[in-house]
């Protein structure tokens, strides 16, 4: 059932770190951390949409990915077919839009074929934008941006705006709030356009054991942070500290300052 919280992060991104760490710590090959580690995606969606969120981008495979041992990669591959097949009539009762963004054209034939299916089926739904990072990475991204924009606007300037369009699904817009598990503070080439005034959340949970519980108390521990994007408050006059920055200011702008780099 659908909440009346008020959250503020409409695009939520989830790097699904640690499968591997966790399947080694039981002496099992990593590929059974990202079996298990499957099994918590539908629960995280569904409570993504409990929760209100409009999008939810999950990184599942990133272009680094492909030097990974062969094993692992079709593990990958087969668990997205498994996912869609096993969630295929939830998503469509559920009215969610899913989508794979990334190159997918190494997959199988039949494991695109129902990516596709599942794509055109859902592509009007109004509901929660579920989002598969696939073959993935966030430089592929922005230089594919660009080059699209190029080939369709010979000699033109790029704006931010026409960048931001043509990235791989415009309508999802900014990250809100990005959450990593697994207890690494990095963000790995993950929609590196669109996370430039995301929320960060980094929790030691490795993936297999993230559950809804902590993705809910993450989503409400962080719903209070206030997100300026640079900007303060402003007020119509100026305190006794802003009066001497003031001065200093002017004093400073009398010496003349210069642009580094191109
Ligand atoms: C990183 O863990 C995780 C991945 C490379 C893949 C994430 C994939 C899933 C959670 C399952 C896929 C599910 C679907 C539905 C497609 P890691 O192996 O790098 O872990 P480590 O940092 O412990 O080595």
């Amino acid at each position: 059932m659908k909440e009346t919280l008020e959250n503020q992060f409409k695009h939520v991104a989830i790097i699904m770190d640690g499968n591997g760490r966790w399947a080694e710590a039981r002496s099992h090959a990593r590929v059974w951390g990202h079996i298990r580690g499957s099994r918590i995606v539908s629960e995280i969606v569904e409570e993504a949409d409990d929760l209100g969120v409009e999008s939810l981008t999950l990184y599942a495979f990133s272009t680094e990915n492909w030097s990974r041992p062969l094993l692992e990669v079709k593990t990958l591959f087969l668990l997205l077919k498994k996912f869609i097949k096993k969630e295929k009539k939830r998503i469509i009762a559920n009215d969610i839009r899913f989508k794979v963004m990334g190159d997918i054209s190494p997959l199988p034939d039949e494991t695109k074929s129902l990516i596709y299916e599942l794509e055109t089926l859902t592509k009007n739904a109004k509901g929660l934008k579920l989002n598969f990072a696939f073959g993935y990475g966030g430089r592929d991204e922005i230089i594919k941006s660009v080059n699209c924009f190029i080939k369709k606007n010979p000699g033109k300037e790029l704006t931010k705006e026409d960048l931001a369009e043509n990235l791989l699904i415009p309508e999802i817009k900014d990250v809100d709030l990005l959450i990593r598990t697994g207890g690494d503070m990095r963000v790995s080439n993950f929609l590196l356009w669109q996370i430039a005034y995301a929320e960060l959340y980094f929790t030691k949970t490795k993936w297999p054991e993230f559950k809804r519980s902590e993705f809910r108390q993450i989503i409400l521990e962080t719903n209070d942070r206030e997100r300026r994007f640079g900007s303060v408050e402003k007020t119509d006059s100026l305190n006794e500290n802003e009066m001497r920055a003031d001065e200093n200011l002017r004093l400073m702008s009398s010496s003349k300052t210069e642009w580094r780099g191109n």
